[in-house]
């Protein structure tokens, strides 16, 4: 190990994770090796650069909290977590596809009745979704679990807003003997991902945009079936062809129908504009 080149030094690191116990862990410290210096080399980074790319990581840590993960940001806006997602959840033809699970997940939504709404009094165009949950051949899954959660009308959630204690804009539903759901909410917008941290600052000095186009997200489950964790975009969306963590899937833009008649939105004991939007989530067997 003396005679250290630039040709021999990946091989000689590499070696050095020869004799770990652990055979699927020698596997990915030696592939980081491997492609960590094929990247120094491809770009032939300088000393200044390397500096920077420390001082980058070094405050992507201390961003981190018990609520804030500044290292998954990265990982979402590098396309890191959607090609990780994409992987780990390959679907057969038909099923629902996989999206992004996102930070503002909360465990323990309400559980509400069909027909609930998820929104209470916060303002905004009211929203009605429904649909069924499937099987591949089309069996109807009664008593399938849906944990629901988005942004409000102006692209905050509740973890912004609220008191950790409080929750908003989520809910839980079982669908009825026909694997029916449906509930009512106010219609999301698009919302900027955090960008008070370094990724918000390595979006600015590169250039793109934060934002991602307005979305409702889905955990569904039922037992016999993988969990599939997903997210309606609304069609027409201006950031539909650019989500700043690459979350969006044809299969999952769906149009969120305008009703714009007063009369029609008495019959939902709303008021116009409302919004309605219809999906059947098709599960993938275990
Ligand atoms: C979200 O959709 O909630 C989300 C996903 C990734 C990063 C930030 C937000
Ligand atoms: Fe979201």
């Amino acid at each position: 190990m003396r005679n250290i080149t630039e040709d021999n030094l990946t091989q000689i690191v590499e070696a050095t994770f020869d004799n770990t116990p652990n055979p699927r862990l020698r596997e990915i410290m030696q592939a980081l090796v491997k492609h960590l210096h094929a990247f120094v080399r491809e770009v032939n980074l300088t000393e200044e650069e390397w500096l920077t790319g420390i001082q980058f990581l070094t405050a992507t840590g201390q961003m981190c909290n018990d609520i804030r993960q500044e290292y998954i940001l990265l990982s979402d806006t590098l396309g890191v977590s959607t090609l990780k997602d994409l992987l780990n959840n390959r679907k057969p033809e038909g099923m629902t596809e996989w999206s992004i699970l996102g930070p503002f997940y909360r465990e323990d939504a309400p559980e509400m009745p069909l027909g609930a709404n998820m929104a209470g009094d916060t303002p905004g165009d009211a929203l009605f979704v429904s649909g069924r949950v499937l099987a591949p051949d089309g069996a109807p899954l009664a008593g399938a679990l849906l944990d629901v959660w988005h942004a409000d009308g102006e692209g905050y959630y509740d973890l912004q807003l609220l008191n950790p204690d409080q929750m908003n804009l989520r809910g839980r539903f079982h669908t009825d003997a026909q694997g029916s759901y449906h509930f009512r909410s106010i219609k999301p917008t698009f919302y900027p991902i955090p960008t008070d941290g370094p990724v918000g600052k390595m979006l600015r000095t590169v250039g793109r945009h934060p934002y991602r186009p307005a979305h409702v997200h889905f955990k569904v489950s039922a037992p016999g079936y993988k969990e599939l964790t997903t997210e309606l975009y609304v069609n027409h969306d201006p950031y539909i062809d650019s989500d700043a963590v690459f979350g969006v899937r044809e299969s999952l833009v769906v149009d969120f129908v305008k009703h714009e008649s007063e009369e029609q939105a008495a019959q939902y004991g709303v008021r116009a504009p409302f919004f309605t939007v219809q999906y059947d989530f098709v599960l993938e067997p275990l």
